[in-house]
């Protein structure tokens, strides 16, 4: 697969292309503030953005998901439980296709009920649940601090310490990182249980 990672907007969002390169079929992962960077990316890169999918309802990664979709002549994806309205509803487990390669969706609430995960068996992009040093805020509506426990440590941390995180912001020292090296430096990956969860959340 390849990834782009275009920052959009004033509060450091980070939507992605992930294309397949044999097929060139791609999907656009959130589209917050701002569709023209994405778009102009898409064609440049030859791609057929196949799915834009929301990672969270949060608007700074959802406001133009219809507006790309359109232009893109794909279809709009969120978690089931979301309250956007959209083509395709998931739920973990789901796959998206891409030629030959598979999406999968990884169901990871915590920062919010509808908060998913995507993953291509190397690429992993967490949206708001996980960031570079630092996971998503639980003091939302929907949020969850013990839920957002389960989904970093039982569910992100059993996949394989060489999947590359891409998180949702560029809020850390640098903007993607293995995720057994990210588990040794976030703090709250760190946390070995709820309580010392809690104080670094
Ligand atoms: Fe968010």
């Amino acid at each position: 697969m390849i990834v782009r990672q275009i920052p959009v907007g004033p509060m450091k969002n980070l939507d992605y292309l992930v294309m397949d390169e044999t097929s060139m079929e791609a999907i656009v992962v959130d589209s917050g503030w701002e569709t023209g960077p994405v778009v102009a990316a898409a064609k440049a890169g030859g791609m057929r953005v196949r799915y834009v999918v929301a990672t969270h309802g949060h608007f700074d990664h959802v406001e133009t998901i219809a507006e790309l979709a359109g232009k893109l002549g794909a279809q709009t994806v969120a978690h089931e439980s979301s309250e956007l309205k959209t083509d395709l509803r998931v739920r973990g487990g789901d796959t998206l296709t891409l030629g030959g390669a598979r999406v999968s969706v990884i169901h990871t609430p915590g920062h919010t009920q509808d908060s998913i995960c995507l993953y291509d068996g190397k690429n992993l992009f967490t949206g708001d649940t996980l960031f570079i040093g630092n996971c998503g805020r639980t003091d939302l509506p929907g949020g969850s601090t013990s839920e957002l426990f389960h989904s970093l440590h039982a569910v992100l941390m059993a996949l394989p310490g060489e999947t590359m995180i891409y998180p949702g912001h560029d809020y850390g020292d640098v903007r993607s990182r293995r995720l057994g090296e990210e588990a040794k430096l976030n703090p709250t990956l760190l946390a070995r249980n709820l309580r010392e969860f809690t104080g670094v959340e």
